[in-house]
């Protein structure tokens, strides 16, 4: 398949949103990451978004609205809470899980009677939406299991020949996926940490919510920290990565060592530092240090951890899934 790549003028985002009319595939940038977006109402469509990205189909996507009309037409849910997290936070990275209306077709949410609801804020997102007139499901724009692509060429790189359209675009800001969020209890809980923090809602709302548990501790029965975890891996590069978790300076210098006795062996080492005053600026560029890190054929990745707090956790969240929990404690 030809696929075309086209600057994200006015004009040419209306080509795209007839390519979604016409139940096409169009990449699109997101202040987080790259979408692959297809009509979320047109169930072959999204089938095809399953197919070029070589994801199981039994994974539910992303349906991204430009206006609360688009929710409302898409949900009969709204409560008090939703519409203080609509205020405080879209646009934006938030995607709120909700009842599903009957026009959803089963194949966007993966076979559940939920759906999950964005409304991004960049520009060429929210017009490719309203040219399209449609809500666009939109999966990351990534092959399964690769780094999430936040900058164009990394879009190019995994989906070129695969799908209609890539529309081009800034790389992005937030750097990891938004914060998705169940909205169908009493109490709201976190599915996905993201760069909007459990902190951050909790202000919104004035009062506690809930962290689905599954994200505090280990992926399953048989996990073993260090081991390699192939079953868990995600977001990863083709590099075998480490993850050093410990005081800073410590993990500097057990890093150092590390690299030394690999490169001894005659392997290419990468070692990634973050400034961890500064987790936003890691969610920013963690994704591209991977990516990057492939494209320079290192065989294995040393990553500094960061401390699981506000948009730490939701980096960290991102890191043990790529080096499939192979964590190295310095003590
Ligand atoms: O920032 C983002 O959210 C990006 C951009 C493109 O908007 N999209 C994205 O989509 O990350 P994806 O498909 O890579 O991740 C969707 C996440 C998955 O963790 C999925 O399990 C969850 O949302 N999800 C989708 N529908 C759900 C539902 N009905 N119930 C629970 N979780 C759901
Ligand atoms: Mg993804």
């Amino acid at each position: 398949m030809e696929t075309k790549i086209l600057e994200s003028t006015t004009e040419n985002i209306r080509i795209a949103a007839k390519i979604i009319k016409n139940g096409g595939l169009v990449a699109f940038p997101t202040e987080t990451v790259y979408g692959l977006g297809a009509n979320a109402l047109d169930a072959d469509a999204v089938a095809n978004v399953y197919y070029a990205k070589g994801r199981p189909s039994d994974n539910p996507m992303i349906v991204h609205i430009a206006t609360e009309k688009g929710f409302s037409d898409l949900t009969d849910l709204m409560t008090e809470d939703i519409k203080i997290m609509m205020s405080n936070f879209w646009p934006g990275p938030l995607t709120m899980v909700v009842p599903a209306k009957k026009i959803v077709p089963k194949r966007t949410t993966g076979g559940l009677d939920t759906v999950a609801i964005r409304m991004p804020e960049e520009q060429i997102a929210k017009d490719l939406i309203e040219f399209s007139g449609l809500p666009i499901a939109a999966p990351s724009a990534n092959l399964s299991g690769k780094p999430s692509p936040t900058t164009v060429e990394h879009v190019i790189d995994d989906m070129q020949g695969r799908i209609d359209c890539i529309l081009k675009g800034p790389n992005c800001q937030v750097g990891i996926e938004s914060t998705v969020v169940d909205m169908t209890g009493t109490v709201p809980m976190i599915l996905r940490p993201g760069i909007i923090t459990k902190e951050d809602i909790e202000e919104a709302l004035g009062k506690e919510i809930l962290l689905d548990p599954s994200l505090l501790g280990k992926p399953g029965e048989d996990f073993k920290p260090k081991s390699p975890g192939m079953k868990y891996k995600h977001y990863a590069p083709k590099a075998e990565m480490i993850v050093f978790k410990g005081d800073s300076e410590r993990v500097r210098v057990e890093i150092a060592k590390k690299k030394a006795e690999l490169e001894k062996e005659g392997k290419k080492v990468e070692a990634i530092f973050f400034n961890v005053e500064n987790p936003k600026e890691a969610a920013h560029d963690f994704f591209r240090e991977l990516r990057d890190a492939d494209k320079r054929n290192v065989d294995v990745i040393l990553s500094q951890a960061l401390d699981e707090s506000g948009v730490g956790f939701s980096v960290m969240n991102r890191m043990l899934k790529s080096c499939g929990y192979n964590i190295f404690e310095v003590k």
